[in-house]
Order: C-alpha cells, then structure tokens, then sequence
C-alpha cells in the first residue's frame, strides 16, 4: 500500500536565519508546497537540547516567532501548508517516547551530529541531545510523513527515521503503518558556504559575521560582505570543471546560480574570464534584489507578533487534527489502554 505523499521539514529557532537556511531550506520548501500537502514546523522541542536554547526563554520565544516570519517572508503560504510550532502539538512527545523505547543505544552511538556537537564532552551533554534523532523521527511519522526536505547534514537522521518505521512495524507486525520517509535532499548547488571559507558550511554560529549573509541584513550590509568574500587571485574559469579546487568561486557561483535560479553551467560561461570584483558587484545587486523584499516582510511580519501567534495556533490545530487520530492507533498497537 502506497502512503499518500506528504512533506514534513523544520528547522530550530534562531534568530540569525542566514542565506544557507534560505537557499538549501526555504526555497525548496516553497517549491514543494505546489507538489504535495506540506507541513513546516518550528522545532522549539528541539531547541532545548543545547545550552543555548533554554538558557534564555524570552530569546527562544522571540527566535520561534522570528523564524515563523522567515518562513513565511520566504514564501511559505499558511493557507496552503500547516506552520506551526512543535510544542503546540504534544503527539510529538508523546510518540517520541515510543520512539524513545523502539530505537537502540547503539543506532544512537552511531550518530555523527552528536559527536560533532558533544566533542570530549558527551557526559555533560543533555539526554534530549543524544535522543534528538529519535524526536525529529517522531516529528515526521506523527503525521506519516513520506518525503523530508533537508540538507546533506540531516541524511543520518533521516535514515535512522526509516529504521525506527521499520522496526515498529515488524515489531508490533504493522507492515506498513508507517511509511519509509524519503529524504529529498537539495542539490550540491545549494549548500552555501561561509564567505569566509568555502571549505566550511555557512552557519550561524561563525564567529565571523562576513561568514554569512543573514536575512534581515540591509543593503548595504549585504554588499560589502560580498566585497569581502574571500577569494583566490585568478579570474573566474571559464567551464564548471575549472571551480574544482577553487572552493570560494564555487560557492560565489553557486550562490548566484540559486539566487537567478539558473543552471551552474550558464553562469560560469557568463562571467568566464572575469574579474572576482566585477562578479562580486553583480552578486551584490542580485543578492540584495532578492533578499530585500523578504526582509521587508519578516519586519512587517513581526511589527505585530499577535498576528504571528494567531497563525501558529490555527496551524497548530491542523497539525494535531493529523496526528491525533495516528497517535490514537499507535496506542492501541502498543497495548495502551486509552
Ligand atoms: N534536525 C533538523 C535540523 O537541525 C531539524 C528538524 C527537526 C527536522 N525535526 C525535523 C527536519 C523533522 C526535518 C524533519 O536541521
């Protein structure tokens, strides 16, 4: 039996949303909602696994409603998709328990980000840290979820999303209750590096703040990061295979190749021979003609916060009118009197 397809992403509040987030999330999110029903979710659940999230309430509060507004500035329509936040809808938690009973130390132990995130230090790491995996499978199979837009990073989790499907439903001999969520992961072109190091993934917890192009920079802001942009001394190659080994005019590349929304191929061949410094001031124009108009919105969006609670309240009530009824079977295949 098929699963009808349905799309499940989010992405933990912050506020300094940047170009990456953008170009390798929001875009493609956008696209999606014209291809399946979509959910997009606001993981605050997850933003306490880390000292920086729950250190400060009012921050995570104010970071929950500024990337609302980021998702919908970039396009992401409430009418058409469901946007809300994960802690309005408590089937997340509730089946992430289950979750929390079917997965495997071991599956765990194996998960890079941890590693990543915890260093040395795994004893002082918070256990909603290491189980995170398990609550972000939750969060896509509360609805049945089938295709997942993530980045490259999100490929283990989303993998380890599949073996927990699989292994409920052989355990509790449920084939197919839930389905295998597919990753739909967004292509090379759009993993955008800092502008610093095209070596290292753009982010917003670069020191630098020339790393990243965040979305409510102003004009001017936006422009000179990209004056700055580290770059090598030659001038731009003329095929695609003259970026290999150039990690920084890749990623300019890239950067304008998601932005015009146009092939690699083409934009290479238009700047071939080129000067960085005439590149860089096109790349300006067109990064700021594009990202102005959604921090124009993100401050509208967010002049009135009540207007943004409202939209998470009724999209919250879409979201649990989904899950209500699948956590409903999950109790009763698990052995819950309800
Ligand atoms: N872990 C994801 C990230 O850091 C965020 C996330 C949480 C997510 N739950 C999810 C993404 C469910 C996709 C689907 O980017």
């Amino acid at each position: 039996m098929a699963h009808p397809q349905l799309v499940f992403s989010g992405m933990q509040p912050t506020n300094v949303l940047h170009l990456g987030n953008y170009l390798g999330a929001l875009k493609n999110w956008v696209k999606l909602q014209d291809e399946m029903p979509c959910l997009y979710c606001v993981v605050d659940m997850h933003a306490i696994t880390q000292d920086t999230g729950y250190r400060h309430p009012k921050e995570l509060a104010a970071a929950t409603r500024e990337v609302t507004a980021a998702y919908i500035a970039a396009g992401v329509n409430p009418n058409k998709s469901i946007l809300f936040n994960q802690s309005r809808v408590a089937e997340h938690a509730e089946l992430a328990w289950v979750f929390n009973c079917v997965g495997r130390l071991g599956w765990l132990d194996r998960m890079t980000q941890f590693k990543e995130k915890t260093g040395k230090h795994k004893e002082r790491a918070s256990v909603g840290l290491y189980t995170y995996p398990l609550l972000m499978a939750a969060d896509i199979l509360a609805y049945k979820g089938t295709h997942v837009p993530v980045g490259e990073d999100q490929r283990q989790h989303l993998e380890l999303s599949r073996d927990i499907a699989q292994k409920f439903n052989s355990d509790y001999e449920v084939p197919d209750f839930f389905p295998l969520p597919e990753p739909v992961i967004t292509g090379a072109a759009t993993r955008v590096m800092s502008l610093r190091d095209g070596t290292k993934k753009m982010s917003k917890s670069d020191e630098s703040d020339y790393s990243r192009i965040n979305l409510t920079d102003d004009t001017d802001t936006i422009a000179q990061k990209i004056r700055k942009a580290r770059t090598d001394p030659n001038p731009l190659p003329d095929s695609e295979e003259g970026l290999e080994g150039r990690p920084e005019a890749e990623n300019l590349i890239n950067i304008y190749a998601a932005l015009a929304d146009e092939n690699r191929a083409s934009i290479v061949a238009r700047f071939a021979g080129r000067q960085f410094s005439e590149f860089k001031n096109e790349l300006a124009d067109l990064s700021v003609a594009k990202l102005q108009p959604i921090a124009a919105e993100m401050r509208r969006l967010l002049a009135d916060p009540a207007e943004i609670d409202r939209i998470l309240v009724s999209g919250a009530e879409k979201a649990r009118a989904l899950a209500a009824p699948i956590m409903a079977e999950v109790k009763q295949i698990v052995g819950f009197v309800s």
